[in-house]
């Protein structure tokens, strides 16, 4: 969305916190022996308190309130009783809901505990890479270049990208205009961006794929080559200098 008044601002703003903070907390409740049902259940509680409405389950009825995707899970992860989280697993969590008709969007990989399984350079990567794209945005600038060096800061690290995911715009739903902003430079791709429009910017760096196959349970996705991927997720505003990060308080950079 385009922010129009100053109610845009307000609105967008109160969303994106409820989203950041709900992040934040459910990261923080992860201990190993925990399901992921118990810890979409809490993400759940935190959100209804705040009068906010889980995104994935309004849009597209997903099976759960947000969405948990561990170890070789790429996204949309289904959140299950009987998946148990374990010390050093590769944890994604992603919240995304509408609050008084403004939705915003986060999410965040991690290690659980002791690294024991080495992801953590996975993850590191990740949240750099997230960083170095929103450095890179402002009004006007082309949308495949940020890309590229998305694209071109994995493959330095010894990383791929996932080509079929992307950030998007967002605001008074959950994917609008500008959509499929990549992690690689699409050729002929001339959009740019635009001072005052709100997009998720998001990150899916992997060891090994480059697109993403949907699991048996119909949702849950998983990368075509097999590895790990590490996603980070912020909201943001274009401006004419850096951009305003929304959902800063998430803490996926502290
Ligand atoms: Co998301
Ligand atoms: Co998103």
């Amino acid at each position: 969305m385009l922010i129009e008044s100053d109610n845009d601002l307000k609105g967008i703003s109160l969303a994106s916190e409820v989203v950041a903070l709900t992040l934040k907390k459910m990261r923080d409740h992860c201990k190993p022996g925990m399901s992921t049902k118990e810890i979409d259940d809490y993400g759940k509680k935190l959100l209804s308190e705040k009068g906010a409405r889980s995104a994935p389950k309004l849009t597209y009825n997903f099976p759960g309130c947000t969405c948990i995707s561990i170890n070789n899970e790429v996204a949309h992860g289904v959140p299950s009783a009987s998946k148990i989280l374990k010390e050093g697993d590769l944890i994604n969590i992603d919240v995304s809901a509408e609050l008084n008709g403004y939705w915003s969007d986060n999410g965040g990989s991690f290690v659980l505990g002791n690294d024991s399984n080495g992801h953590s350079h996975l993850v590191k990567t990740s949240k750099e890479i997230l960083r170095l794209a929103i450095d890179m945005i402002s009004d006007k600038v082309k949308i495949a270049d940020v890309g590229r060096a998305m694209h071109n800061a994995a493959k330095k690290s010894g990383y791929t990208v996932i080509k079929n995911l992307t950030g998007h715009g967002i605001g008074k739903s959950l994917h609008e205009h500008p959509k499929e902003i990549a992690n690689y430079g699409v050729l002929f791709d001339r959009r740019r961006f635009k001072k005052g429009y709100v997009v998720a910017i998001e990150t899916f760096i992997s060891t090994k794929s480059n697109y993403t196959k949907t699991a048996e349970d119909n949702w849950t996705l998983t990368g075509d080559k097999g590895g790990f991927t590490a996603q980070h997720e912020h909201t943001i505003i274009i401006t004419e200098g850096k951009p305003q990060i929304l959902t800063l308080q998430n803490g996926i950079w502290d």
